[in-house]
C-alpha cells in the first residue's frame, strides 16, 4: 500500500478543477491551504481569495470539514488552534472537551475495578463537553477580520445542497457501519434501506446538520450556550445514559495557554502546551537527538531509525507519567525541557540499543487517523495549524439531534491510571478523569519560524502517532534535507513506550534494517499508512501546500484576492 501511496506523488488523485494545479502547489503572496478534504481546502481558499485572513479561513474550512468530512471534522468535538499572527506573535488557543460537571473518576470502572472500554468509547456517556463552536467564535473574537457570518455560509451551503462522498467517505462508514447504524439519525443519514453505506459519489445532503450551522450563523457561540440545539442534545445524551447537562455548555470556555516556543539549531518550532503533549514531546526529542549524527548517517540508515525509536520511547515515558491538563499539575513543565535533563537523556541514547519499557505485556494497539489536522497561511505572513477531532471515528458513534456526531473524547482521560487506553498508552493520575478538566492529547499543530518569517505549518492525526509524524517531517525536511513533498510523502515509523514494538510503513525499513533491529530486540511490526499530514512550506519565498498523498485530502494556493 505504501508503494502505492508513492506512487500518488507522482500521479495524484483526481482534485476538483479549482485545486487541480495546486497539489503541491506555488505561490508568491496570497496564501495557502492544505487540509484532508477537497471542498473543505476550497472553502478555505475562496475566503482567502475575498480577503479574509489565515484566522478566517480557518474558521471556514473546521466548519466545512464538519459537514463534509464527519469521520473527524466536528462542531461535537475540540482541538487546538496555533496561530502565529502578522506581527509575529504567537497564541495557542485550547478548545479540547472538558469531563462534564457530573464525571466521577470511577465513571469507567466495573464492578470488578477493571475499565471498561466500551464505556468510556461508546454511546453517550463517553461524550465529553465539546469545545469546537465556542473555539471557533473565540478565534473570531480575538482575530478574525471578515463577518462570523461569512465563515458559516460555506458550510451551511454544503450541508443543505450536499456534497460529493469521496471514496474514503464511503469506506470509512464501511468501516465502522455496525455500530454507526445503531444510531438512528446515522443510520438515516448515511446508509440507505439496507444499511449499505451511502456509494461513492452520492450527493449527500444534511438538512438537520444545515439547521444547525444556520443558527451557529446568526447566533455566534450563543448557540451552544443554550436554546434548542443544547436542550435537545442533553435530552438526547440523558435518554443514552450520559452525563452531560445544560450548565456544561453555558460554562465551556476555550483557554488561551502558552504557546511552547524553543530553539532548533537556528530555527524556531512554535507548538503547543499541555493538555497537548506535542510542544514537550518536540523539545524533548529534538533536543535528545541534538548532536547525534542523524544528519550524515542519513534517513535510510538503521542507526537513525534506532536512536529516533529509542528517543521518542523515553519522551513517551515522560508524556504518559507527567501530562494531563495543567490545573492538577505539581511540578514544574521547566523541568521537563531542561538542558541537564536533556543532556542526561541524551548519554542513555544509543543508535545500537534496544531499552525494553519497564514492564508490561504489548497491549493492543491500531493507528487511527480519527482527528484531521488542516494547515493555512495568508498573504500578510499569518499562519493557523489547526488540529480538531471527535477522538474515535465519528466519536462515540452517536448523533446529536441537531445533525452532529459527539466525541468519545473521555478515552483520551486515564480511565484507570496505569491501564491502557484505546491507543495503549499506559498514562498516570495527572490524566484521571476529573469534573471540568482536559484529558491529555497528543495532537501537536506546529510552526516552524526562520529568520522572523513562517517557514512551515505542519500537523497530522493518528493518536499517538501524531507526534511521530510531526517528528518526522521535521526531521525528514531539516535533518535530512528532504523537498516539502519528499518530506511529507516519505515512510514512516512509530514507537511508543508500551506497546514496545516499532511499527513502520513498508517502504520505511528495509530487509537489512530489519534483521539489523530484530539483532537488538527491537519488536518489529509492518502498518498500511500512519498520519496524515497536511502542511504548508515556504519554498524561496513561495508558499508549497502539500496533502499527504497518502490519502484523498487536497492542497492548494491563492494568487488573486
Ligand atoms: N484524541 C486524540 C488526541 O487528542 O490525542
Amino acid at each position: 500500500m505504501i508503494a502505492a501511496a508513492l506512487a500518488l506523488i507522482f500521479c495524484p488523485l483526481p482534485l476538483p478543477a479549482a485545486l487541480q494545479a495546486a497539489a503541491p502547489s506555488t505561490t508568491q503572496r496570497f496564501g495557502a491551504v492544505s487540509s484532508s478534504q477537497a471542498d473543505a481546502t476550497q472553502v478555505g481558499l475562496d475566503i482567502l481569495a475575498v480577503g479574509g485572513n489565515a484566522v478566517d479561513a480557518a474558521i471556514a474550512v473546521h466548519f466545512a470539514l464538519a459537514v463534509t468530512y464527519p469521520y473527524a471534522g466536528n462542531l461535537g468535538g475540540g482541538g487546538f488552534f496555533l496561530l502565529r499572527d502578522a506581527h509575529g506573535e504567537a497564541w495557542f488557543l485550547d478548545f479540547r472537551e472538558t469531563a462534564p460537571a457530573a464525571a466521577q473518576p470511577d465513571m469507567y470502572l466495573g464492578a470488578d475495578g477493571q475499565p471498561l472500554a466500551a464505556l468510556s468509547r461508546l454511546g453517550w456517556k463517553a461524550v465529553g463537553v465539546p469545545g469546537a463552536v465556542p473555539g471557533m467564535w473565540e478565534a473570531h473574537q480575538r482575530w478574525g477580520k471578515l463577518p462570523w457570518r461569512q465563515l458559516v455560509a460555506p458550510a451551511v451551503a454544503l450541508a443543505r445542497d450536499g456534497f460529493r462522498l469521496n471514496e474514503s467517505g464511503t469506506s470509512s462508514l464501511q468501516q465502522s457501519g455496525e455500530l454507526l447504524r445503531a444510531d438512528a439519525l446515522a443510520a438515516h443519514l448515511f446508509f440507505d434501506g439496507e444499511g449499505m453505506p451511502l456509494p461513492t459519489g452520492t450527493l449527500l445532503r444534511q438538512p438537520q446538520l444545515a439547521a444547525t450551522l444556520e443558527t451557529i450563523a446568526h447566533d455566534g457561540v450563543d448557540a451552544f450556550r443554550s436554546g434548542a440545539i443544547v436542550d435537545e442534545l442533553v435530552a438526547a445524551s440523558a435518554a443514552g445514559g450520559g452525563i452531560l447537562s445544560a450548565p456544561d455548555f453555558r460554562d465551556y470556555q476555550p483557554q488561551l495557554r502558552p504557546v511552547i516556543a524553543f530553539d532548533w539549531r537556528g530555527r524556531t518550532i512554535l507548538a503547543a502546551s499541555p493538555p497537548s503533549s506535542g510542544g514537550i514531546f518536540l523539545q524533548q526529542v529534538l533536543g535528545s537527538l541534538d548532536g547525534f549524527p542523524l544528519r550524515m548517517w542519513g534517513f535510510r540508515d538503521a542507526r537513525s531509525v534506532q536512536l529516533i525509536g529509542e528517543a521518542t520511547s523515553a519522551a513517551f515515558r515522560d508524556r504518559n507519567r507527567w501530562l494531563g491538563d495543567p490545573a492538577g499539575r505539581d511540578f514544574d513543565l521547566a523541568a521537563l525541557v531542561a538542558p541537564q535533563y536533556l543532556r542526561a537523556r541524551r548519554r542513555n541514547l544509543s543508535p545500537q540499543r534496544y531499552t525494553r519499557p519497564d514492564r508490561g505485556l504489548p497491549q493492543p494497539f491500531t493507528e487511527h487517523l480519527e482527528t484531521t489536522h488542516f494547515s493555512v497561511v495568508d498573504g500578510d505572513g499569518a499562519a493557523v495549524s489547526c488540529t480538531t477531532t471527535l477522538n474515535g471515528a465519528y466519536g462515540a458513534k452517536v448523533m446529536a439531534p441537531g445533525g452532529f456526531f459527539m466525541n468519545n473524547e473521555m478515552d483520551d482521560f486515564a480511565a484507570k491510571p496505569g491501564e491502557a487506553n484505546q491507543f495503549g498508552l499506559v498514562q498516570s493520575a495527572y490524566n484521571a478523569v476529573i469534573a471540568g478538566r482536559r484529558p491529555l492529547s497528543s495532537m501537536c499543530p506546529v510552526i516552524v519560524v526562520v529568520d522572523e518569517k513562517v517557514d512551515a505549518v505542519i500537523g497530522s492525526p493518528g493518536g499517538p502517532t501524531i507526534l511521530t509524524s510531526v517528528l518526522q517531517v521535521l526531521l525528514n525536511r531539516y535533518e535530512f534535507g528532504m523537498s516539502a513533498l519528499q518530506a511529507v510523502a516519505a515512510p514512516r515509523f512509530h514507537r511508543q513506550d508500551l506497546p514496545p514494538t516499532l511499527r513502520y510503513e513498508a517502504l520505511r525499513l528495509s530487509g537489512t534494517m530489519r534483521n539489523h533491529l530484530r539483532s537488538l530486540g527491537q519488536p518489529l511490526e509492518s502498518r498500511d499508512f500512519i498520519g496524515d499530514v497536511n502542511a504548508i512550506f515556504r519554498i524561496k519565498n513561495r508558499w508549497q501546500a502539500i496533502a499527504d498523498p497518502r490519502w484523498n485530502g487536497a492542497a492548494g494556493v491563492v494568487t488573486n484576492p
